[in-house]
């Protein structure tokens, strides 16, 4: 799992500045689209799980939500958005682990991905992933997972997760990438059963 180390990943971030990377969104309209659709309420409990830099925590924050935690593998990556968020994200909890080996110590209302699932190449580590979401995600909580389309779409994420995930939605989403190039998104929004 080469792709996934932590010092991959560090210098991934120390090589590039936040816009410039391929996944890099102004305005994650998806995932907040899907994230209003499960009807949070301001002070629902949202884990954005690979965060990076990503400006989601931002545009929640904008928009009230105030119980955010970010968890990713690289610290420079969480540092990086720290400065940017400047005095609020005192206010966020930050993680800095590998989610397939974190033992999440509290629950959540909603768990949201955008590309960090697919890098788990092994299936051993998209089961381990699978047992956080089961062990993090309350009972009647939401999981929204977007990544590009290569291997995965809604049918094996959700076999993925296993029993219990209700799909409620799934959407197509171009991204197109500092560079000018479109990449093909799909976002998918489960339900874990009460
Ligand atoms: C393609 S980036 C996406 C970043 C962010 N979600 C976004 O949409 O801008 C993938 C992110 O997942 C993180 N990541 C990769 N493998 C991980 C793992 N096993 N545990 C936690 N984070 C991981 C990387 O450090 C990176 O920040």
């Amino acid at each position: 799992m080469t792709n996934n180390t932590q010092a991959h990943w560090d210098r991934i971030y120390e090589t590039k500045a936040g816009n410039e990377l391929s996944w890099f969104q102004e305005h994650p309209a998806i995932s907040l689209d899907l994230i209003r659709a499960t009807g949070a309420k301001p002070g629902a409990a949202i884990i954005d799980i690979g965060g990076g830099e990503s400006r989601l925590v931002d545009a929640l924050s904008d928009e009230g939500f105030h119980a955010l935690t970010i968890l990713d593998l690289s610290e420079g990556a969480l540092a990086a958005a720290k400065a940017r968020l400047g005095p609020r994200s005192a206010k966020m909890a930050w993680i800095t682990a590998d989610v397939t080996a974190w033992e999440p110590s509290e629950t959540y209302d909603l768990w949201h991905d955008r590309a960090a699932f697919h890098f788990l190449t092994e299936a051993a580590a998209r089961q381990a992933y699978a047992e956080r979401v089961a062990k993090a995600v309350r009972p009647g909580g939401y999981v929204i997972i977007g990544l590009p389309v290569l291997r995965h779409d809604a049918a094996s994420i959700g076999a993925v997760l296993g029993e219990g995930f209700e799909l409620v939605q799934s959407r197509r989403h171009d991204h197109v990438t500092p560079a000018g190039r479109t990449r093909r998104f799909q976002f998918s929004l489960f339900r874990r059963e009460h």
